[in-house]
């Protein structure tokens, strides 16, 4: 598999992805690293794994779908099949979706179809759940939908902050965003040698 990472802050999870190729669990490569904050920490994980790393800042583009051009263009450069989506936080226009039909994968920290959109954690924090989590999906140009890969449930513990609840569900998501792109990849091939 050659992946594209896009990722806009800490880039946990694409440490998370790169970890579980070099340990052997997930037959990937990462081809490059979009990143569209000029201070992402996701870039400096990929410089310290040699992944190479393009900056593409939404601020320099006109609209929406230009920005999302410059990105399939890069993708496509980079010879990149799946894409993932790792912290990504802006939202996506049919340029993208389109270049790459089903083979777009977002992770979210909620069990999905609760609480989509931004502040996931916070949401499920008021909302008093007992239980939240993360998951892995396929993307649509609906926001936060498209068919789930993998959830992973998490306890909402009683003294819990969005940053302690985060962590714990981070965990949660590093164990199985490398799954879900494994399980997706093969899942389409037979999808592909059926037909
Ligand atoms: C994750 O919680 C992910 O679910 C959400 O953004 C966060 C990114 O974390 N979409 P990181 O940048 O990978 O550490």
């Amino acid at each position: 598999l050659k992946l594209g990472i896009l990722a806009s802050g800490n880039g946990s999870n694409f440490e998370a992805v790169a970890q579980a190729i070099a340990a052997g669990q997930l037959n990937a490569q990462i081809k490059v690293l979009i990143y569209n904050n000029p201070d992402a920490k996701a870039a400096v994980r990929a410089a310290n794994r040699g992944v190479e790393a393009v900056l593409l800042n939404h601020r320099d583009r006109k609209n929406r779908q230009k920005f999302d051009g410059q990105i399939v263009q890069t993708l496509q450069q980079y010879d990149v099949d799946w894409v993932i989506l790792a912290g990504w936080m802006r939202l996506l226009t049919p340029v993208l979706i389109d270049a790459f039909p089903d083979r777009i994968i977002n992770i979210h920290p909620s069990l999905l179809p609760s609480f989509k959109g931004i502040h996931a954690v916070e949401q499920a924090l008021a909302a008093g759940v007992k239980i939240t989590g993360c998951t892995v999906h396929l993307v649509c140009l609906e926001v936060d939908s498209g068919p789930i890969i993998i959830q992973a449930a998490v306890p909402v513990l009683a003294n819990d902050t969005a940053e302690t609840l985060h962590a714990r569900i981070q965990v949660e998501e590093h164990r199985i965003l490398p799954q879900a792109i494994a399980l997706a990849a093969h899942r389409r091939s037979l999808i592909l040698n059926h037909a």
